[in-house]
């Protein structure tokens, strides 16, 4: 077996977990690292010094199931290949993941559901824990928070026979480069926004209670400030509504990016405001959110729940704004470094020069759970 032999790259790893076949991924990056981020179901042996090192005894003690194949990653793609060559020489059919961590932060799955028939797909970014959407009914779509490449979400309209009209964002995204501008340039699609969106490039303006319509559904836009300032939802009748990073299915929004302590309770203030807003909306109705706080399973399995259930589980979303405003103000997670730069990039509209894999790299940080 050659090196190249034993590389597979993150469309084949994808596609084996999402058709289930049996397959051990073996992690062998620092725990510190691991701990950051992974991918979903995979194994992690602590032996990266050990590799790196040239310890042809590195991986002795671990215990991999044998007659199944192994796939060894790491950050970028070459320690794991050591660790596949000593693998391969104790019997294992064993490949190397292409790229490493660094590849895999583009690994992405769908999940879809139908709703009076209207179809939705979330496209998941599974080790950011991204969600994005496209919205079909009849020959028309809608994108919503574009994260990945403007081919995915062109190859998925033209499977289902859909010109996409519209592209928006929730809101300005911090933890990965918004691709939705690239799609409207890409389609013949309308680029809209919430009107109080302060960003640099031109956009078409909407407003609180305005219909985005497409085949024979709509979206109302709903003007929900907290997390940001510009954060809007999406609400599709009383089916389903699009949150952004406003409500979660664990948790709400931070309210804090770029906030000093007075703007975090003010956002803290605006943020419960909005909630209570969604939480009045028919208790059936599905919230999609535009994120996971964890890497999202290759399962198919469509992440949401309805406001209803929400309301049971989240006990946050019980606490009077006082309350509120004390508990998520107190539980903000540090800012990871990159953000600020992400931010002000998909202000900009343009994230030329820089390179989407080394900024966006690692889990994200938007929630408070
Ligand atoms: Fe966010």
């Amino acid at each position: 077996m050659t090196t190249e032999e034993s590389k597979i790259d993150i469309s084949i790893l994808s596609s084996w977990l999402e058709k289930k076949k049996p397959v051990t991924v073996l992690d062998v990056r620092p725990k510190t690292e691991r701990e950051e981020w992974s991918i979903p179901g995979s194994v992690h042996a602590d032996v990266y010094d050990k590799l790196k090192a040239g310890d042809t005894n590195a991986l002795d003690h671990i215990e991999l199931n044998i007659g199944i194949p192994v796939v060894t990653v790491c950050a970028a793609g070459k320690t794991s290949l050591k660790a596949a060559e000593l693998l391969k020489d104790k019997g294992f059919e064993v490949y190397s993941l292409e790229g490493g961590m660094k590849a895999w932060n583009f690994a992405w799955s769908t999940a879809e559901v139908v709703l009076n028939d209207v179809k939705i797909i979330q496209i998941r970014r599974s080790s950011k824990g991204v969600l994005s959407y496209i919205i079909g009914s009849d020959d028309e779509a809608i994108v919503i928070d574009a994260a990945l490449d403007s081919h995915v979400y062109l190859d998925l309209a033209n499977k289902n026979g859909w010109t996409i009209k519209y592209v928006t964002d929730t809101h300005i995204h911090a933890d990965y480069l918004s691709r939705t501008r690239e799609l409207a340039k890409a389609s013949i699609a309308t680029h809209v926004l919430i009107d109080a969106a302060n960003v640099e490039y031109g956009y078409s303006p909407v407003s609180n209670g305005d219909y985005l319509h497409f085949g024979k559904a709509a979206l109302e836009v709903i003007y929900t400030p907290g997390h940001t300032m510009e954060s809007t939802s999406f609400r599709l009748g009383d089916d389903a509504i699009f949150t952004g990073d406003t409500l979660f299915v664990d948790g709400v929004g931070r309210p804090d990016l770029k906030a000093d302590q007075d703007e975090a309770i003010k956002r803290s203030r605006l943020l419960y405001a909005s909630l209570q807003r969604l939480l009045t909306l028919n208790p059936k109705t599905f919230v999609l959110p535009a994120h996971l706080a964890t890497a999202v399973p290759f399962d198919g399995k469509l992440i949401s729940e309805t406001i209803e259930n929400l309301k049971d589980k989240l006990d946050m979303l019980k606490l009077k704004e006082s309350e509120f405003v004390k508990y998520t103000t107190s539980r903000i997670p540090p800012t990871p470094p990159n953000y600020l730069t992400i931010a002000s990039l998909n202000k900009q509209g343009s994230y030329d020069g820089h390179i989407p894999a080394d900024l966006e790299a690692g889990a994200n940080r938007c929630a408070i759970a």
